[in-house]
């Protein structure tokens, strides 16, 4: 590890221990303390997770830093300062913002996200940008902590925002991780599968949850990975549920209760669709035949035939005939359409 990386980490250390000790034993970071218990956070959640507070001033961490010897450069270079285009100085990026360390895959903290306390106060995260130790298409929240438990449990639960990693986490589920903000990658999926073939997605359950639950699960599915979904009335997001239902239904009636992806898919393909309408209803079947046909599994394969023929009052030989003329001709173009569809790179959200 050449030393600026080193001392890079080492800057990031020392901050982050001195901004969880003024957020939990200071009138500095009362506030903002306040805000996080209201939350539902716990101190037990505050210490494993070594969440802290930047101070309102501009210079805390550029002083701080200097006074134990480091250059502007490396601070610099680690993002955690900026400089002033008109005369040269620096000053700190992160201030009056909750700190969440992001350790990297060895368990060493390379960045931060920092949240706003107030709406008035945007964007709500503001994340170190790219360095040559961070970099957010690469890095999982919490994967270093999870490692043991999801290779013990055979298991990830794959989130959307770190803050439910975080809760999650005090409602005795330890084996979830979060993306930061970006879409699932390659990279994520090659780090996950060093510890397991088995991921349960836990998206928020507003619609770009939902979304992002399918295209991750899309990139899921080429790695032969076993995938699960779970479900959240409400629009609400896992923390919110949490707090709103207990850590109890949480495990039992979301993670325990978590759909197969084949489940999922039907029910995504059916979001928005009027299925009293004629036409609308035919496309949902043949969709549905479609993917139920892609199932290795024969008994899988019945199963969900045996479904739809008993929710649209149609004969199992109905849906298996259909299902061969798919397979024909037209099965093929549709299979080239969805082929295409599952090629578009997914959307990016907040940079
Ligand atoms: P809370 O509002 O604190 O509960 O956060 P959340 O976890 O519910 O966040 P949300 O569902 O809005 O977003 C999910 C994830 O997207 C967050 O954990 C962040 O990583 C990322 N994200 C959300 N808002 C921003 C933003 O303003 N900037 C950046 N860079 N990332 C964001
Ligand atoms: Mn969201
Ligand atoms: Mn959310
Ligand atoms: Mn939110
Ligand atoms: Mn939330």
């Amino acid at each position: 590890l050449p030393k600026e990386h080193s001392l890079m980490i080492e800057a990031h250390e020392l901050l982050a221990k001195f901004y969880h000790h003024l957020l939990l034993n200071t009138n500095e970071g009362a506030e903002a303390l306040d805000y996080l218990l209201k939350r539902g956070f716990t101190k037990e959640n505050i210490q494993n997770f070594r969440v802290g507070y930047s101070l309102p001033g501009w210079d805390f961490a550029v002083k701080y830093l200097e006074n134990r010897g480091f250059s502007h450069e490396i601070m610099e270079k680690a993002g955690l300062i900026s400089v002033r285009e008109k005369d040269g100085s620096y000053f700190d990026r992160f201030r009056d913002r909750l700190m969440f360390p992001l350790h990297d895959s060895k368990g060493r903290i390379v960045a931060f996200s920092a949240r706003a306390l107030t709406e008035e106060n945007q964007p709500k995260y503001l994340n170190t940008p790219e360095t040559v130790l961070f970099n957010k298409s690469s890095l999982l929240y919490n994967y270093y902590n999870a490692r043991s438990h999801i290779r013990k449990q055979g298991n990830v639960v794959l989130f959307e925002g770190f803050a439910d990693v975080i809760s999650a986490d005090s409602a005795g589920v330890k084996n979830g991780v979060a993306v930061m903000g970006t879409a699932l990658t390659e990279k994520h999926v090659q780090l996950l599968n060093r510890l397991t073939n088995s991921v349960t997605l836990c998206f928020d359950s507003d619609s770009a949850g939902e979304e992002a639950a399918y295209r991750s699960g899309l990139l899921l599915a080429n790695y032969a990975i076993d995938i699960n979904v779970a479900i959240m009335p409400d629009k609400l997001d896992p923390d919110d549920y949490i707090r709103k239902y207990g850590p109890e239904k949480f495990r039992e009636n979301v993670i325990g209760n978590a759909q197969t992806w084949m489940a999922y898919k039907l029910h995504y393909f059916r979001k928005g669709k009027n299925l009293q309408n004629e036409g609308e209803k035919l496309s949902y079947i043949e969709r549905a035949l479609v993917e139920i046909n892609e199932l290795e599994n024969p008994v899988e394969r019945e199963l969900y035939l045996r479904q739809l023929s008993e929710e649209f009052s149609l004969s199992l030989e109905t849906l298996i005939e259909q299902q061969s003329l798919l397979s024909g001709s037209k099965f093929k173009k549709q299979q080239k359409k969805i082929e295409q569809r599952n090629t578009l790179q997914p959307k990016k959200k907040n940079q």
